[in-house]
């Protein structure tokens, strides 16, 4: 299996890397634990050999499934995650409203004070199960905290051996350009798809010339890229898709027009899905170094896997591009 280095770090990942936000339920109409943990399971067989999560994703769910997971499995994967977004404190900027998976409502701020920091990467590794992070990613940029005392303690973290690496995620070119002067930055993880397309000549193009790693998300596009949403699909209350843009029914007809007539021949030359197609691309792309496919099940985890398999012609990558490209946003 092709492996990717991660910026100037030791850390080698596979293209795809499994990704578990949907797998903490929130903001995706809940989770069924069993198929999430057979789900990152199957992704591990399939060959993927790391997982992204978050302490947000669930409010400790999805990492909590994750150490579950990974248990006795841990030599096989390498686990990243995040710090930054505070559920259970008001310090630093306020990010958004929301409701947990209970329902209740909840106030997230973004926090990237040094004892914030300190603090979430002991929360993280005991809800994982695990003595070091290999990845550790500040998850949302918080601009009530200098980005020299953000940066003193993920490196003091690297230090002391509790992470392998820093990443950085919703950074700008600027923000990421400041944090290296306090220390390294592996990685960016911003978000790409063939429909959000705005950062591939930026934040990853400049990451790509500074030896800076782009793991992007959302790659599927929440799932639109695979095709498999219809007109007809009704997400679970509390799925975020019940009010994104590109789940109204004209901009679902829009993609799948897409998808059905330029993008499956394709895949049915390489006897591929549309989702592997997808992902295809997207490691394909210059400058991206992984995808985090989210995946909710074991299906979903091994077709996504599937993608690494898969290597486009020069021809088949520059008719999906010009196709998408045409493609205005919703
Ligand atoms: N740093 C950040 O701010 C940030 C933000 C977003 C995401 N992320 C990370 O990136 C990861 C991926 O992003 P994402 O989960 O937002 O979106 P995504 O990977 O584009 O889409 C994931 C969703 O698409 C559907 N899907 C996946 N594989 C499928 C398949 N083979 N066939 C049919 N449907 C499939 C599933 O939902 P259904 O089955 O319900 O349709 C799944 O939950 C996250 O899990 C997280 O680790 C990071």
């Amino acid at each position: 299996m092709e492996l990717r280095q991660i910026g100037t770090s030791d850390l080698m990942a596979t293209p795809i890397v499994f990704g578990s936000w949907a797998i903490g339920g929130w903001l995706w109409g809940g989770t069924d634990d069993e198929q999430a943990i057979t789900g990152i399971h199957a992704a591990l067989d399939a060959g993927i050999n790391a997982i992204d999560t978050a302490p947000a994703y669930g409010m400790g769910h999805s990492e909590r499934i994750v150490g579950e997971a990974i248990r006795g499995r841990r030599d096989q994967v390498l686990v990243f995650t995040k710090c930054a977004l505070r559920w259970d404190s008001d310090e630093g900027l306020h990010h958004f409203d929301t409701v947990n998976n209970e329902g209740e409502p909840v106030q997230l701020y973004r926090n990237l004070r040094r004892d914030s920091i300190l603090w979430e990467c002991e929360q993280s590794l005991e809800r994982l199960g695990i003595d070091c992070i290999d990845l550790y990613q500040c998850h949302w940029p918080d601009p009530t905290t200098p980005i020299r005392e953000t940066m003193g303690a993920l490196v003091e973290l690297l230090d002391q051996k509790m992470i392998r690496a820093i990443g950085v995620s919703n950074f700008t070119r600027e923000m990421i350009d400041e944090c290296l002067a306090y220390g390294p930055v592996h990685c960016s993880q911003p978000k790409f798809s063939l429909l959000t397309r705005e950062h591939l000549d930026g934040v990853i193009a400049w990451c790509d010339e500074h030896d800076i790693a782009s793991i992007v998300y959302s790659p599927l596009e929440q799932g639109l890229l695979t095709g498999k949403v219809t007109v007809d699909r009704e997400f679970n209350e509390g799925d975020q898709r019940n009010d994104k843009p590109w789940f109204t029914r004209e901009n679902i007809e829009r993609v799948n027009a897409v998808l059905d007539e330029v993008m499956r021949p394709i895949a049915d030359a390489h006897e591929a899905t549309l989702a592997q197609t997808t992902l295809a691309w997207t490691i394909a792309a210059p400058g991206i170094t992984c995808a985090l496919a989210g995946a909710r099940n074991p299906d979903q985890a091994r077709e996504n896997a599937g993608a690494m398999a898969i290597a486009l012609t020069d021809e088949e990558f520059e008719a999906i591009r010009a196709a998408f490209w045409q493609i205005e946003g919703p």
